[in-house]
């Protein structure tokens, strides 16, 4: 038996499944029948596209032991907790070292810039595991600091010298580490040849649509094909061929303008780049952050960029064809025909989710390397009936050059109308059926104010409250159940909520309660059992609003019977964020970032120590199977 919770015949469907009728199997039906009824009856109060009561309960009743645990209640303690039969350990830490002639963490200076360097990043996100020559790598997204942790030390959380701000930009980027099982844990393999820090400072090609562009050229690189470094890695992807998709999110809050009457660019002001840094000081030690001397530089950041995590010298590579902006994860498929579907969502208020379909098949054992330089970016529009449209970015529909729509792209999605969103989080496909998942994380802005492009937000489609505070996960199905199909159907299979606070549509959908309430959802993948990991960066007050709904979590759906458990609560002030699985499936690694990010956590040393983020290794107290 493949894991000691359910049965044979229950794991067995869970791999094959059979699924009953889901809710959006209903509409997909209702669509069918609204394309011969123009104009119809449909009228779009809530319920008309949430799941339904109908029987939810008694399906979820018997889909419990599918999950193989007890729903843990929410909580506010400074650690994790996770259900019985599960435990929880560090794997590691931010600044804990990658190689034995480094340092360990220093709890009274926090490291240094040469420490640093060679030390796990900060912040850890998005993560995936990778296999070859009996090794166990992982890849890391570490996607910023907080200053008042990563500067505790000095006077105001500020930062006192140069090597201060350089320990915080090499705390940025990609961190490469083998692990081993150890016992009947995993640890980090120092000095294993694998071992690789990827900063902002790491030398990267540019390729796709927009390299060699004028757009790119700078001081540093007249040619426009190369980059330095990145940094604000969110989400991740994984491809087929065995590559690591790191996506850079919020890489505007790093450039500054020595010059405060400098005129930003209307690129500038859409990507909210500004004349102000978010505290880094990153224009302090190296010009090229200071805009008004270097005002290409913006645009070498906010790609997707693909690593080769098996070869610690190769070049990484930013991929402009996937687009520029806040990208948060890159979700990778294939289509019926073998070419690649890239899902993606750019996080901000009232921006857009996007499609890339390569133009070439993926072979296996095949040259995949420079699959992702050529094919074609489509951006989303949903419409009221539950229908939907990828609407191709090319010369011809937006009247842009490719390489202006590899690095504008906010703005070639503005011209082509398409819907501006409650913040796209994570996309996750599932991969037992052609559909996919994103998380809508919340958007105070719904209904009130257009985005920064001016671009409408109105109440209505897959964004359905106004100053949204508690986020959705809308999913679609392609038709014909290709990824490469240019229309699809869409519901929201849950609307995170407060039913113990509200009693309208800020209680939720049918499928939250009071017992697995949450807000924000952000990262979400899929198991090999079908199952959807939900993580939340959200409201942690535990009031108002909130109240009840405790530190941020991890809950796991069933996206057949809608039912939502929740299976993990993180420290305090901490995000849960990133999962991966060890190669075995009996570990889940899963992120916590920035516990105290406001000075109140201890997380994961206790006592007085530095808070630190953290992977921790969630395993079954059993040895059985983590999903
Ligand atoms: Fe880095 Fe949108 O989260
Ligand atoms: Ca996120
Ligand atoms: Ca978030
Ligand atoms: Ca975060």
């Amino acid at each position: 038996m493949p894991d000691n919770s359910v049965s044979f015949d229950e794991y067995d469907e869970i791999h094959s499944p059979r699924h009953g009728q889901t809710d959006l199997d209903r509409v997909i039906e209702a669509a069918i029948d609204r394309r011969g009824f123009v104009g119809g009856a449909l009228t779009f109060g809530l319920g008309g596209f949430l799941l339904g009561t109908t029987s939810l309960t008694t399906r979820a009743e018997a889909a419990a032991d599918r999950f193989g645990f007890r729903q843990i209640p929410a909580g506010t303690e400074d650690t994790i907790r996770v259900p019985d039969g599960y435990r929880w350990e560090t794997l590691i830490s931010w600044g804990d070292p990658l190689w034995s002639d480094s340092p360990n963490f220093d709890e009274s200076t926090r490291g240094t810039a040469a420490s640093q360097q060679r030390a796990f990043g900060d912040n850890n996100d998005g993560m995936a595991i990778f296999q070859a020559g009996g090794r166990t790598v992982f890849a890391v997204n570490n996607e910023y600091t907080n200053r008042g942790i990563i500067w505790g030390n000095r006077p105001e959380g500020k930062p006192a010298n140069d090597d201060d701000i350089l320990k915080g930009l090499l705390a940025h980027g990609v961190s490469v580490f083998e692990i081993a099982r150890d016992g009947d844990g995993w640890s980090v393999v120092k000095d294993s040849p694998l071992n690789r820090r990827i900063t902002p400072d790491t030398e990267m090609e540019i390729t796709g649509p927009a390299a060699g562009s004028d757009l790119l050229r700078t001081a540093a690189d007249p040619t426009g094909a190369r980059s330095r470094g990145t940094w604000n890695n969110c989400g991740n992807g994984q491809t087929p061929w065995g590559t690591y998709l790191t996506c850079e999110e919020n890489f505007n809050g790093y450039f500054s303008s020595s010059d405060p009457d400098y005129e930003r660019s209307p690129s500038m002001r859409r990507y909210g780049i500004n004349l102000d840094d978010w505290g880094y000081g990153w224009a302090g030690v190296q010009e090229r952050f200071d805009i008004s001397r270097h005002p290409n530089e913006p645009n070498r950041a906010g790609y997707v960029v693909e690593i080769d995590p098996l070869d610690p010298n190769s070049t990484p590579k930013k991929r402009t064809a996937l687009g520029r902006f806040k990208h948060e994860n890159a979700d990778v498929v294939l289509a019926d025909d073998g070419r690649v579907v890239v899902y993606m969502g750019d996080d901000e208020r009232g921006e857009f989710l996007y499609r890339f379909v390569t133009e070439n098949r993926y072979t296996e054992g095949g040259d995949n390397s420079d699959i992702l330089d050529s094919g074609t970016l489509y951006v989303a529009r949903f419409s009221d009936d539950q229908t939907g449209t990828w609407m191709a970015m090319t010369p011809e529909t937006t009247g842009m050059d490719a390489d202006e729509i590899a690095v504008n792209t906010r703005m070639a999605g503005s011209l082509l109308g398409a819907t501006t969103m409650d913040r796209p989080e994570w996309v996750a496909s599932n991969p037992f059926q052609a559909e996919a998942y994103v998380a809508l994380t919340n958007n105070k802005n719904r209904g009130l104010k257009p985005n920064a492009g001016g671009d409408a937000t109105p109440v209505g489609g897959p964004n359905p409250r106004e100053a949204n505070v508690y986020g959705q996960i809308l999913r679609w199905r392609p038709d014909g159940g290709d990824h490469a199909a240019d229309t699809f159907v869409w519901d929201l299979f849950a609307l995170a909520g407060n039913p113990t606070v509200h009693s309208d549509e800020n209680a939720g959908s049918a499928n939250v309660n009071a017992g697995n309430m949450f807000n924000s959802p952000d990262g979400m993948m899929f198991d090999q059992r079908g199952f959807l990991w939900i993580q939340t960066d959200g409201n942690y007050s535990n009031e108002g609003d909130f109240e009840g709904h405790g530190n941020n979590q991890m809950l796991v759906g069933d996206t057949a019977t809608g039912e939502i458990r929740r299976f993990l609560v993180g420290p305090d002030e901490a995000e849960i964020t990133g999962l991966a699985w060890s190669p075995d499936r009996k570990t889940m690694f899963v992120g916590v970032q920035h516990p105290g990010e406001r000075g109140d956590s201890h997380f994961p040393g206790g006592g007085d120590s530095v808070p630190r983020s953290a992977i921790v290794a969630v395993s079954r107290e059993d040895g059985g199977l983590m999903g």
